[in-house]
């Protein structure tokens, strides 16, 4: 007959030969999107800026005065896929502490540059992943996050990840292009930067819906959403981490 401690030291470990092969699988299919997502970011870093102000300068003058007005002078704010640092930079002066974070060590490497150049003490960049923040829960009174969740492989992982480092009644704020929602033509022009930089490894069309779905999801109560551009369709979003 099996003693009652052998038969649970069996049960361990067909549990263990059942769950490591899954968690081994999860965990390759992690570092290999990882790659990808660096490899297409880290090329990308070394034009982003210059096509920033050359296509989309007017959008992003928007964007800054959205986030701008949207945090407090005593939010700790963290920032993900900050990419070179734009947003960060310019909301930095109107709270108390903003951190970026962002998957590509190049998009840090210039943000970093730039933060010594503008000499600011209360901001910091570092690379990180938005599916696995290296903070402790209940740190950030805002997260925020501009033009990424369309670019990303699993967007609702990274909303709940924000979700769980904000404090509660906190706020998740993101401004996100809604191809989903756009013009056909809005859609054509995209291939244009296709042609000229290649695609990122992974891209939503959301809808508005989608996007607000996903968030409902996570479990925030939607604030506030508003079409911040028209062509293509931008969404604001404000959201509450519910208690
Ligand atoms: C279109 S850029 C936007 C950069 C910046 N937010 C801006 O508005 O200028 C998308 C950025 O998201 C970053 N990103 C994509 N997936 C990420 C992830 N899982 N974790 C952190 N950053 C990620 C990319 O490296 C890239 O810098």
């Amino acid at each position: 007959m099996i003693k009652s401690a052998d038969r649970l030291a069996l049960a361990f470990k067909v549990s263990i030969n059942m769950v490591m092969p899954v968690l081994l699988h999860m965990n390759s299919v992690d570092v290999k999107r990882k790659k990808n997502e660096r490899k297409f970011w880290n090329r990308i870093s070394r034009i982003y800026d210059s096509w920033i102000k050359k296509a989309f300068e007017d959008q992003y003058a928007e964007f800054r005065l959205k986030f701008s007005s949207s945090v407090q002078s005593t939010d700790t704010v963290l920032e993900l896929g900050t990419g070179t640092g734009d947003i960060a930079l310019h909301i930095a002066p109107h709270c108390k502490e903003v951190v970026g974070i962002d998957l590509a060590p190049e998009m840090i490497a210039i943000a970093n540059g730039k933060r010594s150049a503008w000499n600011l003490e209360n901001i910091s960049f570092q690379v990180g992943d938005a599916y696995n923040l290296p903070f402790d829960e209940f740190s950030f009174d805002k997260v925020i996050c501009c033009n990424v969740l369309q670019t990303m492989k699993d967007p609702l992982r990274a909303i709940t990840e924000g979700r769980k480092v904000l404090k509660d009644g906190g706020e998740f704020i993101s401004i996100t292009y809604c191809f989903g929602d756009s013009s056909f033509w809005e859609l054509l022009k995209l291939i244009k930067w296709v042609i000229l930089y290649g695609k990122p490894r992974y891209w939503i069309n959301f809808t508005r819906n989608d996007l607000i779905a996903n968030f409902k999801r996570a479990d925030f109560e939607i604030l506030e959403d508003e079409d911040i551009w028209k062509t293509p369709v931008v969404l604001f979003l404000r959201c509450k981490k519910r208690g």
